[in-house]
C-alpha cells in the first residue's frame, strides 16, 4: 500500500439472500430484479444473489434459477448463491453463478435442523461440490454457521471450530465464511477464534458474516478488524436470519457499517448515498421500517435547520 492509499475493506452484500430467505411475504422476482441491479451499482465486488435450496425449506428463495437469468450482470460483481448440497451447485452452475457458497454448520444440532442432514453428510456433499466446482471452474466459499455458538446447544469451543476448519482445507477448500448465525458473538470471542484461524491457516481467506441480534455486531465487526480480518458480508437494512436458527434476527447492516468504516478512513469502494436509496427501496418491498441507524438519522454529515424555536 502507497502512502496516502487509504486501507481497503470488502463488504459483500447478502440481502438478497440472507435478508429476503425469511420474508412472511413472497418478493415478486421482477422487484428482486430491481433490487439487485441497484445493488450491482452500488460497489459491490461480490452479492450473495440467493440460494439453490428445496423450495420447501426456503420458498422465498424459489425463484433462484428465474432470477439469475433476470439481473443485468455487472463484470465488476460476483455473483454468489448458497447452496446445501451437490444438486443445489449444480443447479447453480446451469444457472452461470460465478461463486457457490456452501453451507454447514459447527454445531451438530444445527446442522440438522438446517440441513436436515449430520455434518458427516454435509462434508461428504462438500467434497463432491469442491470437485464439480473445480471441473466447472466456479469458485467455492464456505459458510460456517453457529461458529460463535449455537442458539441450541449453547457454547461452541473454539477447539470445535478449528476441527471443522481443519476439514474443510484437507477438502481444497481456501475461503471461509465465519458466522454468527444468532448474534452470540463478543469482541474478545471474536478476536480470538479470527487471529487463532489466521494464525493456524495462513492461506485460508476468511470472511466475518455477523448478526446484530444482541446490539454487537459493529463492535464485533472493529474486533475483527483489529486483528486483520478484512472480508465482512452485511446486509441492506440489517434485514436477515436463518429461519431455522432460533432467536434469530438481522444481519450487520451494510449502510451502517459502511458508514462507520468510511469515518474511520477505510475504503469500502461503495457509494453511501447510492446505497441509502436502495436501502429504502428495500423496505418498500418489504413493507416495514428496517434496523438501520444510518437510514434513518442520515450520515454524519447531515445538517439540520436550526428549530423555529431558537
Ligand atoms: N434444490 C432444489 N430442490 C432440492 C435441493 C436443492 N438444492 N435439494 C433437495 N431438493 C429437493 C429434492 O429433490 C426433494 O424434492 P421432492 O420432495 O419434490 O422429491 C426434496 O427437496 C427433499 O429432498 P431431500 O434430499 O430429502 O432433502 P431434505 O428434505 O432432507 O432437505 C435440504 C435437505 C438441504 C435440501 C434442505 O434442508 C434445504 O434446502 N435447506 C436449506 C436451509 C437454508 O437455506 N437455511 C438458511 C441458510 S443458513
Ligand atoms: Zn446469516
Amino acid at each position: 500500500m502507497s502512502i496516502g492509499e487509504k486501507q481497503k475493506v470488502f463488504i459483500y452484500e447478502v440481502a438478497p439472500r440472507d435478508g429476503l430467505q425469511n420474508e412472511p411475504k413472497f418478493v415478486e422476482t421482477k422487484d428482486k430484479v430491481v433490487l439487485l441491479n441497484m445493488l450491482s451499482e452500488s460497489g459491490f465486488k461480490k452479492i450473495e444473489t440467493t440460494s439453490f435450496t428445496s423450495p420447501r425449506a426456503i420458498p422465498a428463495l424459489g425463484d433462484a434459477d428465474e432470477l439469475m437469468q433476470s439481473i443485468k450482470r455487472n463484470p465488476k460483481v460476483t455473483y454468489s448463491a448458497l447452496v446445501p448440497n451437490l444438486r443445489g451447485l449444480q443447479r447453480a452452475v446451469s444457472a452461470n453463478v460465478e461463486e457457490a457458497n456452501f453451507v454447514l454448520s459447527c454445531s451438530e444440532t444445527h446442522n440438522r435442523v438446517n440441513l436436515r442432514m449430520s455434518r458427516e453428510d454435509s462434508l461428504a456433499q462438500l467434497k463432491d461440490v469442491v470437485e464439480v466446482g473445480r471441473e466447472n471452474q466456479i469458485n467455492i466459499n464456505t459458510s460456517l454457521s453457529t461458529a460463535f455458538g449455537c442458539p441450541m446447544e449453547g457454547e461452541v469451543r473454539l477447539s470445535e471450530v478449528i476441527g471443522v476448519v481443519e476439514r474443510l482445507t484437507s477438502l481444497g477448500v481456501d475461503s471461509i465464511t465465519l458466522c454468527d448465525t444468532t448474534g452470540m458473538a463478543y469482541p474478545d470471542q471474536v478476536s480470538k477464534t479470527c487471529s487463532q484461524l489466521k494464525k493456524l491457516y495462513p492461506s485460508v481467506s476468511f470472511t466475518l458474516h455477523l448478526h446484530n441480534t444482541r446490539g454487537l455486531a459493529l463492535a464485533n465487526a472493529l474486533a475483527a478488524l483489529n486483528v486483520g480480518i478484512n472480508q465482512f458480508d452485511s446486509s441492506l437494512g440489517g434485514l436477515g436470519g436463518c429461519p431455522y436458527a432460533p432467536g434469530a434476527s438481522g444481519n450487520v447492516c451494510t449502510e451502517d457499517l459502511v458508514h462507520m468504516l468510511e469515518l474511520m478512513g477505510y475504503d469500502t469502494g461503495i457509494d453511501l448515498t447510492h446505497l441509502l436509496k436502495v436501502a429504502s427501496y428495500m423496505e418498500k418491498l418489504v413493507g416495514r421500517k428496517l434496523p438501520s441507524y444510518v437510514l434513518k438519522a442520515g450520515p454524519r454529515s447531515t445538517i439540520h435547520p436550526v428549530p423555529h424555536s431558537v
